[in-house]
């Protein structure tokens, strides 16, 4: 007599009962939405690639901060070689206008909560 069948019973009900979230949500059609943080209305591109944004914006703006505030150099080079001033509210949210359907969209879903408006706020 062989184990096998036994085996691959066993292994059927572990995958199913590990995949068993999925497949409920896909089954309730709760799969949760990403977020859809909206676009500025008149830019068309930003300081730096989307990509390099959507995963390192937080880099770029502590090494803003670390230049203006140790350093005193306010002036960002873009890539495609238009000129910023490296600042938070004067350059990001000067396009990023609307906080609450960017920024907050997506940190919303994320859960985290950058506190930096605790200072920066209005047009500085
Ligand atoms: C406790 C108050 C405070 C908090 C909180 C704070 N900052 Fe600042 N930040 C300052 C001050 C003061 C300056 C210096 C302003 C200047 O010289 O123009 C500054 C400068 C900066 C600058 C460069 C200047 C400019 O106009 O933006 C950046 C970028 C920046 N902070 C990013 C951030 C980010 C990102 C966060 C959140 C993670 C944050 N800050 C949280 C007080 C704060
Ligand atoms: C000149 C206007 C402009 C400035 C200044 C600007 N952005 Fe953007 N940003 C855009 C545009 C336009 C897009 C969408 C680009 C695309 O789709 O290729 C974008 C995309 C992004 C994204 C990715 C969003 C997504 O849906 O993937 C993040 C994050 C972001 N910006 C954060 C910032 C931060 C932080 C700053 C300041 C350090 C900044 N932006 C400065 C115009 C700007
Ligand atoms: C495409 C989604 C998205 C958009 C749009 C976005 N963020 Fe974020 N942001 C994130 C995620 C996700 C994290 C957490 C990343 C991590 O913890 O590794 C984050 C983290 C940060 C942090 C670091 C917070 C911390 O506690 O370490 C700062 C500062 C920040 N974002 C600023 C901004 C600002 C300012 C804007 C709007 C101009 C913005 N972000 C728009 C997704 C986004």
């Amino acid at each position: 007599m062989s184990d096998r069948p036994l085996i691959v019973a066993g292994l059927g009900l572990f995958l199913g009962l590990v995949t068993f979230p999925v497949w409920y949500n896909v089954a309730a059609g709760t799969r949760p939405e990403a977020p859809a943080p909206a676009r500025p209305a008149t830019a068309t591109s930003c300081v730096a690639p989307r990509e390099y944004m959507r995963a390192s914006h937080m880099t770029l703006l502590v090494q803003w901060r670390e230049d203006v505030v140790r350093r005193g150099d306010r002036r960002y080079v873009a890539g495609d070689g238009r000129r910023y001033e490296k600042s938070l509210t004067g350059t990001c949210l000067k396009c990023h206008d609307d906080k609450a359907k960017f920024c907050d969209r997506c940190h919303d879903y994320a859960g985290v909560t950058p506190a930096c408006t605790d200072c920066h706020l209005g047009s500085r």
